[in-house]
């Protein structure tokens, strides 16, 4: 499996391996209709990837894994530490920097850091290579706008070290071996799909959880859902196959409507229970994730 680099939001590289025990493995074109950080896609055993998120921002760093030679990708990131003063522990001597317990590389890098969010954000053509290091020092990696779009993360607590340096790699490397077909539009837009084409096709739905904490799930709202679930049934009753991630329980909260409609289905139930990490409070619960199939495991 690749992972990437960018620790996007409800990425599902904790759930790769169960995912793709369940895919079929001959799967020429894959969709995904909700592709955040196209963790999955990446993944995916087809080499014609089509991804699709509302996010323009999302799309925008992974247009630039696509575009700009990985050593490149690199050599911006090392010019742009160089430039802000930022610590780049992979390639110091050990002991070099002190981390503090609860602030690990923060105190080093919080005036470069912040320097760099002003000029990215009063920028008028952004530059990705800046966005991706404001990710990459950014909190938890997270990556966050507010109302006036402007990247709102603080400072994290970690630099570019040698894990993330090599999944910008592989990421980079990987996503260049593929066909990437790229759309920004709702997922209720036709034009994101082509039901016609021959077979051998998956759509991978990877929505916003109705139960759960994520930015982008604020926007997500009943409406939303049913017209998934309606759009799912469609498909199904034209032979196309698709694979739902969602979750049942999450937080103390039921998805009941989802669970009533997954009866049509195959409910894959994964092993690994997800940490729903909501950073604004202490504790984290459990969720119970679901693959919700119109085929059965291992089907060609
Ligand atoms: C759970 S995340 C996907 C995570 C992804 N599977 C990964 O591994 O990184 C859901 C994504 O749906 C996108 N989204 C939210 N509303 C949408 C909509 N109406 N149509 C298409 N994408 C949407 C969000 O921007 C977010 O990136």
């Amino acid at each position: 499996m690749v992972y990437s680099p960018l620790n996007y939001t409800g990425n599902k590289a904790k759930l790769l391996n169960e995912i793709f025990d369940i895919l079929p493995k001959d799967t020429e074109c894959f969709y995904d209709v909700f592709c955040g950080s196209a963790l999955v896609a990446v993944n995916s055993y087809a080499k014609e990837i089509y991804i699709n998120d509302t996010s323009v921002e999302v799309l925008s760093l992974i247009k630039y894994f696509i575009d700009t030679p990985t050593e490149k990708i690199i050599s911006n990131m090392e010019a742009i530490i160089e430039k802000y003063n930022l610590t780049y522990s992979r390639v110091k001597p050990k002991g070099t920097y002190i981390e503090y317990k609860h602030e690990g590389l923060s105190l080093y890098n919080k005036v470069g850091f912040n320097r760099m969010k002003t000029d990215y954000n009063s920028a008028t053509a952004k530059d990705m290579s800046v966005l991706f290091a404001l990710v990459v020092y950014g909190f938890n990696h997270y990556l966050r706008f507010n109302k006036k779009g402007e990247f709102n993360i603080p400072i994290g607590k970690v630099d570019f070290c040698n894990s993330i340096y090599d999944k910008t790699i592989d990421f980079a490397n990987a996503i260049k071996q593929k066909n990437v077909h790229i759309t920004n539009c709702d997922f209720r837009d036709e034009q994101i799909y082509n039901l016609d084409q021959p077979p051998k096709k998956l759509y991978y739905f990877d929505p916003p959880y109705m139960i759960t904490d994520a930015p982008y799930n604020l926007f997500w709202t009943m409406e939303h859902e049913k017209a998934l679930l309606a759009l799912l049934d469609k498909m199904n009753e034209r032979g196309v196959q698709f694979a739902l991630s969602n979750v049942f329980y999450s937080n103390g909260k039921t998805n009941h409507q989802l669970i009533e409609w997954s009866k049509k289905y195959t409910v894959h139930t994964m092993k690994r229970q997800y940490h729903n990490a909501n950073y604004r409070r202490k504790n984290h619960s459990l969720a119970q994730e679901v693959l919700i199939t119109n085929f059965e495991k291992g089907e060609k």
